[in-house]
């Protein structure tokens, strides 16, 4: 029995979503345990491409248990699209189980997060604008009682929840944003409608988690997003709402810290960032135009282009830290693979004082300027390659030095998005 939680160690769009779906492979239960459908992973399986914002990647094996944890916020349109779409193409979504303390992603919420977003003008936060502030804002709140999975299952008790929230937010739609209010039976019904279908699946997933820990399962924790844009350890307020780090594992499923066994920390080999806020070692010049061509660095939810740069070695160690990561999940090593050379930041310089850790101050972090190392780059296709040995000694000596810098080895390396293209190192 192992329980391993998946952690972005970024600003998200690490590549999480494929070692999920490979560890997913020899697990018995995968689990989400925060954030909702502001996530994209996408996954190749025999050529087919799977892109999946709610349900966690493990759906595509029919005997591995997926749960979305209680910390997730579910969309209901979202989740039904999602859940629906799979099944047309012959993937069972029988062993979906989705805890009913979820909070529920309401029409309310999306309008809420772009009125704000566009209220913010210069200053917004750039957030996907599916409405998951709002959602973790109103549960935070508590008054008055949000819509959690569990009224769904309830249409009277759902009608009472919207006709309470409605009675809050029109008056917000009205006097700060100038906009009609919403009635509360077209909401009631399109959200009962789209429930319908997935209303068999809501459960109580933390007992179900204890008892597949006791039957010794092998479990897999699912992060979405990543350690920098953790509200409270993320670049503040540039963030999301909920906890993508290791600890939101705990806190998201109902499981304790010593449950967990192993702490995988995805990293691309450089570095990317949808949103606004700081981002120390970005290359709005070629190099980050080059990355993102490479890289197909376009979001999964929202089709933005991603800002680009090189890898944060001091991002990096900081989570490490964090998450108190037990090895490295590196990927898109191959994206690398035509430059001639390639820079790791290894410290900031803020104010004349060196960092090799990021201050909790995250304005701070708009004031650093990175100090680099050059590394000789590889020149060749890694795209074939299948042994860690049959890397080019420049790309295994640039391994080495993210290895030296996080203090933890690195478990994997992704050089493409096939499940076939990775290099299995060691224990994660
Ligand atoms: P929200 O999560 O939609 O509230 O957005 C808050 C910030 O997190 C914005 O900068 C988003 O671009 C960013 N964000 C949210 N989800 C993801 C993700 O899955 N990958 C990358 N960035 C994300």
């Amino acid at each position: 029995m192992a329980v391993t939680v998946i952690v972005g160690a970024q600003w998200g769009d690490e590549g999480k979503g494929k070692l999920t779906d490979l560890l997913a492979a020899g697990a018995d239960v995968v689990v989400r345990y925060q954030g909702g459908n502001n996530a994209g992973h996408t996954v190749v399986v025999d050529q087919e491409e799977y892109k999946l914002h709610l349900i966690p990647s493990g759906i595509l094996y029919p005997e591995t248990l997926c749960i979305m944890g209680d910390g997730t916020v579910i969309d209901p349109e979202c989740l039904a699209q999602e859940y629906d779409g799979l099944t047309r193409r012959g993937i069972s979504c029988d062993n979906l189980r989705i805890s009913g303390n979820a909070h529920v992603i309401m029409p309310y919420h999306r309008l809420l997060d772009a009125l704000q977003e566009d209220a913010r003008g210069a200053a917004s936060i750039g957030t996907t604008r599916r409405g998951i502030g709002p959602a973790y804002t109103d549960k935070t709140a508590r008054d008055p009682i949000p819509v959690r999975m569990w009224d769904l299952l309830d249409k009277r008790l759902l009608r009472r929840r919207v006709e309470g929230q409605l009675a809050e937010k029109n008056t917000l739609l009205r006097t700060l944003y100038d906009a009609e209010p919403l009635e509360v039976e077209p909401i009631v019904e399109e959200v009962w409608g789209y429930a319908q279908g997935v209303a068999k699946h809501v459960c109580d997933t933390r007992a179900l988690l204890f008892e597949r820990i006791a039957a010794g399962d092998d479990i897999v924790m699912e992060g979405a997003q990543g350690t920098f844009l953790d509200l409270d350890y993320g670049t503040y307020p540039f963030v999301t709402s909920s906890h993508p780090v290791a600890g939101g594992a705990c806190l998201g499923t109902g499981l304790g810290p010593t449950a967990i066994d192993s702490v995988l920390l995805v990293t691309k080999t450089y570095t990317t960032r949808v949103g606004s806020g700081p981002f120390p070692t970005e290359q709005d010049n070629e190099i980050g135009n080059l990355i993102r061509e490479r890289g197909r660095e376009y979001g999964t939810t929202t089709g933005r282009p991603r800002r680009c740069g090189w890898l944060d070695g001091v991002a990096l160690k900081t989570a490490v830290r964090i998450n108190g990561a037990t090895s490295l999940g590196l990927t898109l090593l191959d994206v690398l693979d035509g430059l001639e050379t390639v820079n790791v930041c290894t410290a900031y310089e803020i104010d004349g004082h060196r960092h090799i850790v990021v201050p909790s101050d995250a304005s701070r972090l708009s004031e650093a300027t990175p100090i680099y190392r050059e590394m000789p780059g590889w020149c060749c296709d890694t795209t074939q390659v299948r042994k860690y040995e049959d890397l080019p000694q420049a790309a295994r000596d640039y391994v080495s030095l993210l290895e030296e810098i996080a203090g933890v080895p690195a478990s994997i390396v992704s050089v493409g998005p096939g499940r076939e293209q990775t290099i299995r190192r060691g224990p994660l």
